[in-house]
């Protein structure tokens, strides 16, 4: 192994240069080389100063996450300890940023004597979103920098800025335009320090941005009731306000120590190991079997969607956001002239607030092409087909496409259960066909499900890989079943929430149990939100094709033939006041589950909160194990990856095959048996999960195979 850190000397100046591919993480070995470095130039006369920055792709990424289960992070030099011997260096430290600085790699450079970077560079502290606190001083020092609101905000929120922005926030202390320039530039800022007299100012002994708050002790509750919403359930947002607090209550040491011990805390949390699972899980779903860095791709410059209908124009909108124009085209003039007018709409409304300029929205919108010329789809690098769910009229259009498109163009359905191979059949080039699985609102869910068919090429899926982080979403692949890997285990989730209020529980009750856990909402609002009649439309399909012992809830099909659709109706499982997308609950809706309760001549119970959440969760993990088996997900991580962005899964539980390792896959199989053996029908727990309950194995083990 090359060592992980190079030095160089330039006009007098030591350079240090990270060079720990493929991020520039502070392992161990990197820290002990920047330490060495530092050391050796500091008894050298004629190193006048140093800049310390990065090769490669950008500054660091920060602590080497992967230390953080080995012990290695504690081994000295610790970064703190490195970042103690920086800011007190008598020869001064400049540090030379580009393209990512962030945790550890940031808060190195706030030690440093000044800062300079590239344009366009992303400067932050993202530790809160691994369940930890920045743990090198970053609480410290970048309020002391920057100020303490502004401070806030950068770490309880995890964004990184943009260089531009640090400037003007006083972050760093210069700015380059051409990443040539940098070290030249850093060279002569170190060159001129040097020659300052006196000792090379310290960040810690900067107080004026702390002073300023001195008189609003008040601010930090304010910002913790500002985040309560946001933030709810995490532990990490509210430690990270904690330590910025502890900057202007307590003197830098005894600030420093604090911060540290929260750190400690919070990394030996289970909420950490979970965000922590959550963050390479995200990373591995990239890797797919079959595919490899030397696997070729294709460019992708202009796109076509088909149908301006709900998908439609939000994928369209994905398109233009990344800079890919994209050809809309319709059946008809009425519809499109409807979906062009959504997403008008939806640019108005992000415009409105403050999240977009006009000028933005219109170059977007004029990216965007709307037509009903059919062939104009020869134009394009990728075709997204998003029509009516009807497998004949989807057989139709790509016997179409096969016809009009370029020889090398990808054919996407964006189907949400449809055979993949069979539409991939009528086509003469079924390796260019894929799924493209887009959750709705598709402008701002982040999951795609990316479906291979048995015959799609792997030149194709890693193109729609990359395309997926293009528009800056999570890509999963997966293989062709029914309803695919989210939606297939959202279905017992679901299914098992109604047959709970027909056996005793209320819509609120569910609801609440299942949003304590710390899901955006629970079943029955998300019903209300995706809307009733398209549910009503799903199961027309698969509920009443299902094997007739399986029990079925009709309460959904009532809601619908009474026109409660949800809240574009304003009433479905609750009722809603005008303008408002609070669910109130509806007595009309509870005479309506004691009426249906009645009628199935079931003796309504008690139900526990326990219960409810084991009856919900533990049957759409029993389904992941089932897709595991059947191989069409690659690893149990990817189902929680599916999870965390489909359906916004508590990240600071990891995902629903991660939680069910976390409570020991022998306890979920013995409660499902349990289930199983009251209820019967659709809680027969599957194979894997009994052999590996038998086993004492986990999901992770799964994976590691
Ligand atoms: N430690 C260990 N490995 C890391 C890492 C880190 N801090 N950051 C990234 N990696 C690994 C990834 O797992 C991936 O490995 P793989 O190729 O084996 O899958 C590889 O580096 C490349 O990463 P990405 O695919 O994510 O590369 P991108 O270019 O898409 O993104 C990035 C770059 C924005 C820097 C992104 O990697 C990232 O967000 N990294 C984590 C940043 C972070 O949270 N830093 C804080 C660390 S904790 C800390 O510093 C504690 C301190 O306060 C004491
Ligand atoms: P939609 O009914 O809102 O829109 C479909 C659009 O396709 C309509 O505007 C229609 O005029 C147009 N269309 C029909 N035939 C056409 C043709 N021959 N050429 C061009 N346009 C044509 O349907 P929605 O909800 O957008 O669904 C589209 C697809 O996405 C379906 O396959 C559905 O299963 C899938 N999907 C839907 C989700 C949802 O929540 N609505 C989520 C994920 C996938």
């Amino acid at each position: 192994m090359p060592p992980p850190v190079r030095f160089d000397r330039v006009e007098g100046i030591g350079v240090v240069t990270l060079d720990n591919p493929p991020v520039n993480a502070f392992s161990l070995s990197q820290r002990i080389g920047v330490k060495e470095a530092l050391t050796n130039g500091l008894q050298d006369p004629d190193i006048l100063a140093f800049v310390i920055c990065g090769s490669g792709r950008m500054f660091s990424a920060g602590a080497d996450i992967r230390e953080f289960d080995t012990g290695v992070a504690a081994e000295s030099p610790t970064l703190p300890e490195l970042i103690s011997l920086i800011e007190d260096s008598p020869k001064p430290v400049v540090c030379a940023l580009h393209g990512t600085a962030v945790g550890g790699g940031c808060e190195l450079s706030l030690a440093c004597h000044s800062r300079v970077a590239v344009t366009g560079t992303r400067i932050g502290l993202p530790e809160v979103t691994l369940g930890i606190v920045p743990g090198a001083g970053g609480t410290q020092r970048l309020p002391r920098l920057i100020g303490v609101l502004p401070a806030l905000d950068a770490i309880v929120s995890g964004k990184p800025m943009i260089a531009e922005r640090a400037l003007e926030l006083g972050l760093i202390d210069g700015l380059t335009d051409d990443s040539d320039e940098l070290l030249k530039t850093s060279v002569s800022v170190a060159r001129r320090l040097a020659i300052e007299p006196g000792p090379p100012h310290k960040t810690r002994d900067r107080n004026s941005q702390l002073l300023k708050v001195r008189d609003r002790p008040e601010l930090f509750d304010e910002f913790r009731s500002r985040i309560a919403r946001r933030a709810r359930g995490f532990e990490a947002p509210f430690a990270c306000i904690d330590c910025v607090e502890a900057a202007t209550t307590m003197p830098f040491e005894q600030g420093l120590a604090f911060e540290r011990e929260v750190f400690l805390r919070c990394r030996s949390s289970d909420q950490s190991l979970a965000q922590r699972h959550a963050f390479f899980a995200e990373r591995e779903a990239r890797k797919v079997s079959g595919l490899g860095p030397e696997t070729p791709q294709l460019d992708i410059r202009c796109a076509a969607v088909l149908g301006c209908g709900t998908m439609g124009s939000g994928i369209a909108m994905c398109f233009v956001n990344a800079g890919i124009p994209v050809i809309v085209i319709e059946s008809e003039q009425g519809m499109l002239d409807r979906g062009m007018e959504m997403i008008r709409k939806n640019y108005t409304s992000t415009v409105s607030k403050g999240r977009m300029t006009e000028e933005e929205a219109e170059a977007r919108l004029t990216l965007i092409e709307p037509t009903l010329e059919f062939e104009r789809v020869s134009e394009a690098d990728i075709v997204v087909e998003a029509v009516f769910e009807d497998m004949d009229l989807k057989k139709k259009i790509f016997t179409r496409l096969d016809a009009l498109c370029r020889a090398e163009a990808i054919l996407a359905t964006n189907t949400s259960s449809l055979d993949v191979n069979t539409i991939a059949a009528v086509t003469g080039r079924p390796e260019q066909v894929v799924g493209t699985h887009f959750f709705s609102p598709a402008n701002v869910m982040r999951l795609v499900e990316i479906v291979r068919g048995h015959q799609t090429s792997p030149e194709v899926i890693a193109t729609v890989l990359t395309l997926s982080k293009r528009l800056g979403k999570v890509g999963v692949v997966v293989g062709v079943c029914d309803s695919f890997a989210a939606n297939r285990m959202l279905y017992p989730y679901s299914r098992q929430a109604q047959f709970l209020i027909e056996e005793g529980a209320f819509p609120e009750q569910v609801d609440r149990v299942i949003q304590d856990f710390g899901f955006p909402m629970g079943p029955f609002a998300l019903s209300d939100l995706a809307g009733i009649d398209v549910g009503w439309r799903v199961r027309q399909h698969r509920e009443h094709s299902r094997p007739k012992h399986l029990r079925y809830s009709a309460i959904g099909d009532r809601l619908y033939e009474m026109g409660r659709y949800g809240q574009k109706t304003s009433k479905g499982w609750y009722q809603y006041e005008e303008g408002s997308r609070i669910p109130i609950p509806d007595p009309d809706v509870v005479d309506l589950v004691l009426a249906t309760s009645k009628e199935l001549e079931i003796d309504r119970r008690e139900i526990s909160d326990e219960e409810i959440l084991q009856r919900c969760l533990y049957p759409l993990i029993n389904e992941g194990a089932r897709i595991l088996e059947e191989g069409i997900a690659q690893r149990a991580s990817d189902l929680d990856v599916v999870w965390l962005y489909g359906f916004g899964f508590p990240r600071y539980r990891g995902g629903p095959m991660f939680y069910a390792d976390s409570l020991g896959l022998r306890h979920v199989y013995e409660v499902m048996q349990n289930f199983y053996e009251i209820h019967q029908d659709w809680l027969e727990p599957a194979p894997l999960l009994e052999r590996f309950a038998r086993e004492d194995r986990t999901f992770a083990e799964w994976d590691a195979k």
